[in-house]
């Protein structure tokens, strides 16, 4: 039987994500979003695209639930998205809103499904999700550190004038400013960075990989990132799908690892086809550790404004 993904917010991530869904033939994808008649255009305009591409997945739009029905995966992008000289976390209280009723309507009709959050600020809109769902942690899980890991990639490759397939790479921490590119243990077909680059030029690289969104926003003026973003989604829509156990950075409900509780951060996971089979608790230097405790007491600052609304 196909596997069924549904991808609640028919924007510019929501879209792209539906778009690499179809054309990898991964699952017959189900749009949804708030405003008639976007998600059936832009569903219907998908599924014509099949022909020409070669895929025979269904995809259909709606602005109701009905349609998602047991889906195996719900991507959440609904939200807004960043304009110039907005802060992820302006967004918070507005995207808590609307990832609280994507959640609870896509588990009404959808008790057994994995749920992907996209949505910024994203480790506290993965917080609310679980929260509101009571889903094991297994099945919330937050993509950021997929993509701020293909950004620090891209760079460290354009750098250094190698192939980005050999750069393998991890970044750690919330999707914030203070994300924890792991330059220690980045390598370049097993080379560890520090030996191809100096000081200065990894102090840049790690910068511009935490502004990396904002470098886009700056650009686009009128929305953020959505082609990164949705590839990053749909590597791990395809690794759960396919069972294929890939070993990515995601934003996980930790329980202890790391010192951490009860918040959601990027560490590096297993998926497969439980969603997160396994967390990875690798050793990390003081200084490494001091900046994954900053970055989850920045998680933990928007937590604590969201607690008093779950009532
Ligand atoms: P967009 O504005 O293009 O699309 C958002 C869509 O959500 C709109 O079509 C809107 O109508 C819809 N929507 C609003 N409320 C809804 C509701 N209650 N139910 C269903 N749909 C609803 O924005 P874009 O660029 O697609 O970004 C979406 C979100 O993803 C933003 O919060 C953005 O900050 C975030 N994002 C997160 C990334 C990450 O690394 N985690 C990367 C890129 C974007
Ligand atoms: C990004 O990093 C906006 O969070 C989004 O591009």
């Amino acid at each position: 039987m196909r596997k069924k993904v549904t991808v609640v917010g028919a924007g510019n991530v929501g879209a792209s994500c539906a778009l690499r869904i179809a054309n990898k033939e991964l699952a017959d994808v189900v749009l949804v979003d708030v405003v008639d008649g976007v998600p059936q255009g832009k569903a219907l305009d998908l599924l014509e695209s099949g022909p020409v591409e070669g895929y025979d997945v269904s995809v259909v739009g709606s602005n109701g639930y009905e349609a998602t029905a047991n889906s195996d995966i719900v991507v959440i992008t609904a939200g807004l998205a960043r304009k110039p000289g907005m802060s992820r976390d302006d967004l918070l209280a507005a995207n808590f809103d609307i990832v609280k009723s994507a959640t609870e309507q896509s588990i009404r009709h959808s008790p057994n499904t994995i749920l992907i959050l996209v949505t910024n600020p994203l480790d506290a809109m993965c917080w609310t999700a679980q929260q509101i769902s009571g889903l094991p942690r297994n099945r919330v899980i937050g993509m950021a550190g997929v993509l701020d890991t293909a950004r620090y990639r891209t760079f460290i490759a354009e750098a250094l004038g190698v192939s980005v397939q050999n750069v393998a790479a991890m970044v750690l921490g919330g999707h914030g400013d203070t994300m924890v590119p792991l330059v220690r243990l980045t390598s370049v077909s097993g080379i560890p960075l520090t030996e191809l680059m100096d000081q200065a030029t990894i102090d840049q690289i790690v910068t511009r990989t935490r502004n990396g969104g904002a470098e886009i926003v700056k650009y686009l003026k009128t929305g953020s990132a959505y082609y990164a973003p949705s590839a990053a989604t749909v590597e791990m829509v395809e690794s759960i799908l396919k069972d294929k156990k890939k070993v990515l950075p995601c934003a996980a409900a930790l329980e202890g690892e790391y010192g951490i509780n009860g918040l959601f951060v990027g560490v590096p996971v297993k998926l497969g086809a439980g969603g997160i089979e396994k967390i990875y608790e690798i050793q990390l230097t003081a200084p490494e550790k001091a900046e994954l405790d900053k970055s989850a007491a920045a998680v933990q600052e928007l937590v604590d404004v969201l607690r008093p609304k779950l009532g």
